[in-house]
């Protein structure tokens, strides 16, 4: 095998079920795609089922081992991700990897169905509320996964406490909200990995980011011609989606990952390479923040742990 984790370091997953949020395209698609071939039965959560039922069969044509379920999830609103959740519970009484991949990135200011500002309340507040939902069943699967896909855009990030969602004083950036719920993402699964620990649950929480990678993620920032014409060269120069989707592959089912790592590209600058562990920002690991940030999204969603 080679020194580098690849698709073929996946260990045989047969018996396992993981839900991958955002499976119909880029990345999720990808992880999709390597769970199925690998044997797991792979729920596929997206927000439009036509997109979710054409991954699927795109998938299909390779003959995976697996299965793939398609199921509606819109994290922008939490009625629907409590119709998911309660969906798969009736149905499943296990899980084994939960990879939050959904995501929007540079989106125009929007709020999501319950009025949040639609970048935290897609990227972080909808995956904390999915995430509290199923706990009785990640609890219930022994060795089972929370993973988390943050970006290295998390470095610029802050969280403002007294401005989440961007509708007091503070001046609505694009890249700002997007910095700010990815840095949410990591402050959040570092916390929930204290939370099993502190409670002694046998599950954990990892996180990983994908470096840049040509996905459609960026279609936001593609206003314009001149902006359009940088992106594209930009993207052909990223590598390609099923490689940046390895540290999140692998956070999910590599043996030996613990709770509380996270993993990104080898390459420089973390854009690009085979997946290792890396390191995220100081503001990442304050603690103090994190345990705001999780009693603000208990506040916020509804949804207690
Ligand atoms: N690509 C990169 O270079 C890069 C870099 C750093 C981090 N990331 C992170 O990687 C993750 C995946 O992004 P990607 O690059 O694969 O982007 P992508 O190709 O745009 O895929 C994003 C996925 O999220 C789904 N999604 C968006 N809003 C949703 C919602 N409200 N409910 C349910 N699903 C929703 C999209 O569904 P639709 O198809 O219906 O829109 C799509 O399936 C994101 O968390 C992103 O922040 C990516």
């Amino acid at each position: 095998m080679s020194k580098e984790w690849t698709t073929t370091n996946i260990p045989y997953l047969s018996g396992k079920t993981i839900i991958v949020t955002g499976g119909n395209n880029g990345l999720g698609y990808e992880s999709v795609k390597a769970f199925a071939l690998k044997g797991a039965k792979v729920i596929l959560a997206c927000r439009n089922l036509e997109k979710g039922n054409k991954a699927k069969f795109d998938i299909a044509k390779e003959n995976p081992a697996g299965e793939i379920r398609v199921m509606h999830l819109d994290l922008a609103n939490l009625a629907s991700v409590n119709e998911f959740a309660a969906a798969f519970k009736k149905e499943f009484k296990g899980l084994d990897v939960l990879l939050n991949n959904a995501g929007i990135m540079a989106t125009p200011n929007f709020k999501t169905a319950d009025g949040f500002e639609a970048q935290f309340g897609t990227n972080h507040l909808g995956h904390f509320a999915l995430t509290g939902l199923l706990l009785e069943v990640l609890k219930a699967t022994p060795g089972s996964r929370v993973v988390n896909v943050s970006s290295l855009a998390h470095k610029g990030g802050k969280v403002d406490f007294g401005d989440l969602m961007f509708a007091n004083n503070r001046k609505f950036k694009p890249m700002r909200a997007y910095g700010q719920s990815k840095l949410a993402n990591l402050l959040f699964t570092y916390e929930l990995q204290r939370y099993f620990e502190v409670n002694n649950i046998g599950s954990i929480a990892v996180a990983a980011h994908p470096g840049g990678s040509n996905t459609r993620l960026a279609g936001h920032l593609e206003d314009g011609w001149f902006i359009t014409q940088v992106s594209k060269i930009a993207r052909g120069a990223m590598q390609s989606a099923a490689k940046g989707a390895l540290p999140q592959i692998r956070a999910s089912v590599d043996p030996d990952v613990k709770g509380g790592e996270y993993y990104g590209p080898a390459g420089m600058g973390e854009l690009f390479g085979y997946p290792v562990l890396v390191k995220s920002s100081a503001a990442s690991h304050n603690v103090d923040d994190a345990k705001r940030l999780w009693s603000v999204s208990e506040k916020l969603t509804g949804v207690s742990y």
